[in-house]
């Protein structure tokens, strides 16, 4: 159960009614009106659940993009996967990728610890359309003759996409006090920062290699 489902409109409505000093067994039929019992409404607006003005505290921010997170760790452990299955003349960007994968994999385990420590769960559709649109990705590339520049201009821009989804999480759990997952997200954004700065450093030279063999049989240069 996630915290949204604990917490409907991101108010507690327990213990909205204990600080109201109103009985903390009242239902909503209590709060929506009864004219045999009018004391019992005279609670001011304000302190109403409403659809238009949710409250949303950090924490319950921090558990939506830690998901995120995971999902889309998700999605960078089916990418590479393919992308590294796939390399054949590259050896130096095939062996960066399969290292990257182990970093995923635990990357993606470390995040599910956090999520379940706050009280989260993983399951979800969201996971599930991640893994598709990254095998869709990856056939999309498969299809062009210059492959290998696909991977690598993919690669680069989702290291990037996730140095800047950990430096959020980094903040956030530094805002809900979770000095724990703070450590877990600054521990993770270093490697996504490294291998974002491994990437682009390479960019160049792989290019280049892609030039040379492509000039050649040309088969070879598209993996
Ligand atoms: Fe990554």
């Amino acid at each position: 159960m996630n915290a949204h489902s604990r917490k409907p409109f991101g108010v507690d409505l327990a213990s909205q009614s204990a600080a109201g000093e109103e009985d903390p067994g009242a239902s909503l039929e209590d709060f929506a009106g009864d004219s045999a019992a009018p004391a019992r409404t005279a609670l001011p607006d304000s302190t109403l659940p409403t659809w238009s003005s949710p409250m949303t505290e950090p924490a319950e921010h921090l558990m939506d993009w830690l998901r995120d997170a995971h999902a889309m760790e998700e999605q960078a452990e089916t990418m590479l996967q393919t992308a590294s299955d796939r390399l054949e003349n590259y050896p130096e960007l095939k062996a960066k990728l399969q290292a990257h994968l182990q970093e995923t994999r635990e990357q993606a385990r470390l995040l599910r610890e956090c999520i379940q420590r706050r009280g989260g769960d993983t399951s979800g559709v969201k996971d599930m359309a991640g893994k598709m649109s990254a095998m869709m990705q990856g056939l999309g590339a498969r299809m062009a003759d210059d492959e290998v520049m696909k991977v690598a201009m993919s690669c680069y821009a989702f290291e990037h996409f996730e140095v800047a989804t950990y430096r959020i999480l980094v903040a956030a759990a530094d805002m809900a006090q979770d000095t724990q997952t703070r450590q877990v997200c600054d521990d993770i954004l270093r490697q996504e920062e490294a291998t974002a700065a491994w990437l682009g450093e390479r960019l160049g030279v792989l290019t280049q290699e892609f030039l040379v063999l492509s000039r050649g049989a040309g088969s070879d240069a598209k993996r």
